[in-house]
């Protein structure tokens, strides 16, 4: 009988990963430099949806965000969904600490890194 047990989680292909914010299973972290430095990921937040140069971070590699309040349940579903709460059941933005022992050089240079794949 087949069995579907794993010994881990497998890893995702990083080619083209500076185009792909926002990352994680869940999209859940907007940036590469908050992959790599959990302890700043944003908690509760919004962005404008737009895709110009003005909502996107070249340093950071990923979208602009902005603190937001908990989404109000009177709000239609399209406006809700607007509002990112990692706190909700499969919005978690937990794990993957790799990067959080990195300097802050360090992390640019990982980041500079991951640009060109
Ligand atoms: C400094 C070293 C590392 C870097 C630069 C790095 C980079 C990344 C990036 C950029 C992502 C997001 C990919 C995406 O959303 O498309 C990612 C996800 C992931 N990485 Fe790493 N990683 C590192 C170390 C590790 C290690 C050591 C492991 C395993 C032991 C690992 C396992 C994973 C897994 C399983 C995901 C998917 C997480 C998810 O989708 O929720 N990474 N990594």
């Amino acid at each position: 009988m087949a069995t579907f047990a794993t010994a881990g989680y497998q890893a995702p292909p990083l080619d083209g990963v500076w185009a792909t914010a926002p990352y994680f299973h869940n999209g859940s972290v907007p940036t590469l430099d908050d992959v790599l430095n959990s302890k700043n990921r944003p908690k509760l937040y919004t962005r404008s949806f737009r895709t110009d140069a003005t909502a996107y971070d070249s340093a950071k590699v990923g979208w602009k965000v902005t603190p937001a309040k908990e989404a109000d349940p009177s709000q239609p579903p399209y406006e809700r969904r607007k509002i990112y709460d990692t706190s909700k059941p499969g919005r978690s933005n937990a794990g993957h600490t790799y990067g959080d022992h990195l300097t802050d050089d360090e992390r640019k240079a990982v980041i500079e890194y991951l640009k060109t794949l």
